[in-house]
């Protein structure tokens, strides 16, 4: 029988290195150190406590929770508003926020939204796996600006002007995944009106914005209306198996974006949504998991270093080490088999975030909680 078009686009391969992860710890024997999760992008802290009791009190009020507006309920979208004056001071009618499965959920409608078959959507390498994927799936073609430690892994303007042909998007990320840079708000600005300018319909993805360790943090809302803004309550918001996220879009994008959301998704989960509102009232639990972050940060930059991975970028933000491994090993798929297998260690492979580049690199996540970090460090010191 044929297979569809979906049959190009590769694995997300940390999905791969989870189950592997999985697998080895279902057969590891009694006593055996257990395995620490540094693969995934999974906060270690759960649910808000705010957040779970508006669980528990949907779930007693008898309320059926059928399907909501396919943009999202009227109230969390106000809130997601209130909250974009908030942190950018940027006033954002309800009307411009759509409510989405996740950011994952947002990036197909905001590519369908944006872009044509054929497109060229330009991205800096390395990059977050699906962004690739993503466009490869929708017949969409991304154009991998490879950037480097110099630029702080993210694109210029020189690096688009100097593509042969405009292309129809630009995707950013800040702080970015897998290397934790950012750029700068005067850098964003100054993307945002080259973008503005040219016609490039800048997506920005902000999925981590909430989680920095002393750089300032600006949102593309700040300077395009012509952007459009992916985010999330997976990250800072703890919230990764409840499927909630956000976009805000510009004016020509929200009805179409809708149009797209009634047939794609019909909604957003309802219990997730009223999770998701309830969590805005949770900042002390919120910033106190980012504070961990901050400590497992530390202990991971400076545990490295003592390991002697010594090339990597401190990250700005996020929760995510990208080292250069080519001192230790020629490849980091193998180099990350053989850390699960003699330290009990899961991390992903750069292949997935870098095809030219991602053999030299392996990322470490750090949101686990502090003491896996600190055990890791200690393994890591470790010879294999
Ligand atoms: C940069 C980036 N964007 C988007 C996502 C997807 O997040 P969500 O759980 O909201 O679908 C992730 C998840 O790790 C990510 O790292």
């Amino acid at each position: 029988m044929k297979i569809g078009a979906g049959r190009v686009v590769p694995p997300f391969r940390v999905m791969d290195v989870a189950r592997a992860a999985n697998e080895r710890a279902a057969t590891l024997p009694p006593g055996a150190p257990k395995i620490l999760r540094m693969e995934v992008g999974q906060p270690g802290t759960g649910l808000p406590q705010g957040a779970k009791r508006a669980v528990q009190a949907a779930l007693q009020s008898g309320d059926a929770l059928g399907y909501t507006e396919a943009l999202g309920r009227p109230p969390l979208r106000a809130r997601i508003a209130r909250h974009m004056q908030d942190w950018y001071g940027v006033e954002i009618p309800a009307a411009r926020i759509a409510v989405t499965l996740g950011a994952s959920g947002a990036f197909s409608l905001a590519f369908l939204a944006s872009f044509d078959q054929g497109d060229k959507v330009a991205l800096a390498a390395p990059y977050y796996p699906p962004y690739v994927n993503t466009l490869t799936a929708l017949g969409m073609r991304p154009v991998v600006l490879p950037c480097g430690i110099e630029t702080g892994f993210q694109p210029t303007i020189g690096m688009l002007e100097a593509l042969p042909e405009r292309p129809a998007g630009l995707i950013l990320a800040s702080p970015a995944n897998p290397t934790g840079s950012m750029l700068a708000p005067e850098e964003l600005a100054a993307l945002c009106r080259y973008c503005d300018e040219a016609g490039i319909r800048l997506i920005s993805d902000e999925i981590y914005h909430g989680l920095t360790y002393g750089k300032p943090q600006a949102s593309a809302t700040q300077f395009s209306a012509s952007a459009v803004v992916v985010n999330s309550f997976s990250k800072y918001f703890s919230m990764t198996g409840w499927r909630v996220g956000w976009m805000v879009l510009p004016e020509d994008l929200a009805r179409v974006t809708e149009r797209l959301a009634q047939n794609m998704f019909i909604c957003p989960p309802h219990i997730a949504q009223i999770a998701a509102e309830a969590a805005f009232a949770c900042g002390d639990e919120l910033e106190a998991n980012r504070a961990t972050y901050q400590a497992a940060r530390g202990v991971l930059v400076e545990g490295l270093g003592a390991a002697g991975y010594a090339t990597f970028a401190p990250p700005d933000g996020a929760f995510y080490i990208y080292a250069d491994i080519s001192g230790r090993a020629a490849d980091s798929a193998a180099f990350c088999e053989q850390l699960l297998a003699t330290h009990n260690i899961a991390a992903t492979p750069g292949l997935d975030f870098d095809a030219a580049r991602g053999g030299k690199f392996v990322r470490f996540s750090y949101c686990a909680p502090l003491a896996d970090i600190e055990d890791a460090v200690a393994r890591l010191k470790q010879p294999g």
